[in-house]
Order: C-alpha cells, then structure tokens, then sequence
C-alpha cells in the first residue's frame, strides 16, 4: 500500500509540542483527569478502581457502546464500534470501497478522509466548498454533476474541517434525496457535532438520517478528550460490522482498557462537557469578532455558527506561508495554512476551543503591529 504523508498531520509533529501558542487547534481545551472523575458517578468510579488492564472486547467495552447509541435515535449498541477516530476512518474506508471505484468527498476537509480511497486505488473528486461574500456554501447541482455510474460513496464532514461549514437542514435533506436517488453509501465524518452554537442548528446524525449512512463521531474534539483515542462507527446497516471487525484485527485489535472507562464516563456527562466546551467557543468567538473587525483590512473571516474551527483568510502582504513562518518565528504562534487542506491561496484555520486564544492573539497582534 502507498498512501501520501498526511500534510497536516506532519506539520503538527513539527511544533504541536514546542510551540507556545497553538493558534490552529481543532480540538476544545483538553479535560484533565481531576475534572473527568469529579464527574463519574459511584458505579463508573467503581468500573476504574477494580479495571484490569487486559485485552478488551475488539467492537468495544458493552456499556460504552451502550452510551454511545444513547446519542442516537436508530442505533443500538450492536450497532457501534469504537476505535480511534483515525483508525475508523480507515478501517471504514478499507470495507467500503474497491480499487477503480469513484467516491466524492466535501473539500476541503480532513485529509484522510479522501486520501485513504486514493490509496486504495478510486478516483476521488471533491465537491468543493466555495467562499462567498456570505460565508462557505455548497452547490448541490455540482454533487449531482460529479456523480457517475461508477461512484460508490460520498463523504461528507459537518461541521466542516476546516471552515466551520454547516449547511441547513433543507440543504443536509437535499444532499440525501441525491444519495437515496443514486443509491449511494454516504460517509459522515461528524467529529465536530454537538457544538452548534444553537442547538436548532444541529442536524440530525447521518447514522439516524439515511438508511446506508455511516457515521464517525468520537471523543477528540466535542467531548475535549483527545487523549483517550476513543471513536466509533455508526450505522444501521448491520451487515458492516463483522468487516469492520475483521480490519480491526489488523490495526489495534481492541481498545485500551482504561480509555474505555474514562470514555463512559464522558458520555455519562455529554451535556456538562459539551457546554463547558460551547462556552469556551462562545468566549474565543466574540474575541475573535472583535480582532478580525480591528483587522478587516487584513483578514476576511466567517466564524461558524457550529464546531471550534474557523478558516480566516489573510489579505496582508505576502504569501500565508510567510505569516505563519513569521509568527512562528517571532511570536511562538502556529498557524495552518491553507495548502495543508490542499486549498491554494492564503487561507488558514484558527481554533476556537482552547483557553489561551485570546492570548495568541495579542501575540498576532504585536507581530502585525511591529511587521506589517
Ligand atoms: C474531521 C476530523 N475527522 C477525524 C479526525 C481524527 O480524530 P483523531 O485525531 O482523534 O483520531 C480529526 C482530527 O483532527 C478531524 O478533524
């Protein structure tokens, strides 16, 4: 197998762990084990105290994938496998697709979702989110365009990384009658789910919405829990799990016996977190608001009404990859530039959920005042 170095991936090992201020983050302040267990209730707590570290159940620890489905309308626990989010996108993706095969999949977005497909040998087209004055938008005549008689899957990422996108619900019902009408498998990569910042917004999970949907969800990013590399598959086509289940054998086997705990346990107290990560969000998005007004010369930005990331664009002198060399240099600021999502030009993403945002600002700030 050949697959691509994961640009983004690499680019974070360089300096997620030497570089002060991690301005590009997706995920939400990470929880630490006090806050977790000050949570748990008795019988969780009791699970931890008397846990034995051995192997674990290959689909997952029965009652995590029990909680899981609790998040859903139409899953049940037999319905659920949990594996690292990363590891469920290519173990999905090693079962749904066959070499020569087409797949669509939303660009931009996180990079494995297409590239493993690639490496299967299928053709992937993406459907291209586009920049308007109004924010990101989709073109459902250019989906239908794209699909052919040989396209198997489309994948599609709501809240989108990385632009924040969220499309309507007439727009989400609109993506599926186009899949119900070309019988296509639909992948939907939902890591970002739960943090709409009105709950009125937040679609239905795909899982729930569409007969042969697969949904990822996990721990990572709206549970603050990256840690634990706890994920799962989800869909009510049953027929998926034994193939998934056979992958897995090749990859981790089963899941660490302590994260599937703590993994409970989270989702035991999925409204607690989740709002203490909304709120978080809530406070970076009104200082974001007030920085890109004081900048509107330099930068253009549409802050998402769903999920902790955003996808600005410079319109300072120089390249993005200048500015994000220069913070880097001078501030201790990581950016991503956009051409690590494969988008040309000078966008780059932002994170909304860490707790030091504000503070990597005014260091963006001190370096365009002395700079630029
Ligand atoms: C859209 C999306 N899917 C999947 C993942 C993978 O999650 P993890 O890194 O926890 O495996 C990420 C991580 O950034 C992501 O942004």
């Amino acid at each position: 197998m050949t697959i691509q170095p994961f640009k983004l991936e690499r680019y974070f090992a360089r300096y997620e762990f030497s570089v002060k201020y991690l301005l590009s983050s997706s995920d939400c302040e990470s929880l630490g084990m006090d806050e977790l267990f000050g949570m748990a209730a008795p019988e969780s707590r009791a699970l931890w105290d008397g846990l034995k570290l051995g192997y674990t159940e290959s689909q997952g620890h029965p009652l995590l994938r029990a909680e899981v489905a609790k998040l859903y309308q139409r899953i049940l626990a037999e319905n659920v496998l949990i594996a690292a989010p990363e590891e469920a996108i290519f173990v999905a993706m090693q079962t749904l697709l066959q070499p020569g095969e087409h797949a669509i999949a939303v660009s931009p977005t996180y990079q494995s979702l297409y590239e493993i497909a690639r490496s299967i040998g299928c053709h992937v087209t993406p459907w291209p989110l586009q920049s308007t004055p109004a924010g990101w938008a989709l073109d459902i005549q250019q989906l239908e365009a794209s699909i052919t008689d040989k396209t198997r899957l489309l994948v599609l990422n709501f809240p989108n990384n990385p632009t924040g996108y969220l499309p309507s619900h007439q727009e989400f019902d609109d993506i599926l009658s186009l899949a119900r009408k070309h019988n296509l498998t639909v992948f939907s990569d939902e890591m970002y789910r739960l943090l709409e910042s009105d709950t009125g917004l937040r679609l239905p999970s795909l899982a729930d919405a569409y007969e042969n949907g697969i949904a990822l969800s996990g721990l990572s990013k709206s549970f603050a829990l990256p840690g634990l590399r706890i994920g799962w598959l989800v869909s009510q086509r049953s027929d998926l799990i034994p193939h998934w289940l056979a992958f897995k054998d090749y990859t981790t086997i089963c899941n660490s016996a302590p994260s599937e705990i703590l993994g409970i346990i989270a989702l035991q107290n999925t409204a607690r977190i989740v709002q203490r990560n909304l709120d978080i969000i809530r406070e970076n998005t009104a200082i974001a608001t007030a920085f890109f007004a004081q900048h509107s010369d330099k930068f253009a930005c549409h802050l998402p009404k769903a999920g902790s990331i955003a996808f600005p664009e410079w319109h300072g002198p120089g390249t993005i990859e200048q500015l994000a060399q220069g913070l880097l240099d001078q501030q201790g600021v990581m950016i991503v530039p956009g051409h690590l999502f494969d988008i040309p030009g000078k966008h780059f993403r932002i994170g909304l959920g860490r707790k030091n945002f504000g503070e990597a600002l005014e260091k963006v700030d001190l370096y365009l005042e002395m700079r630029i």
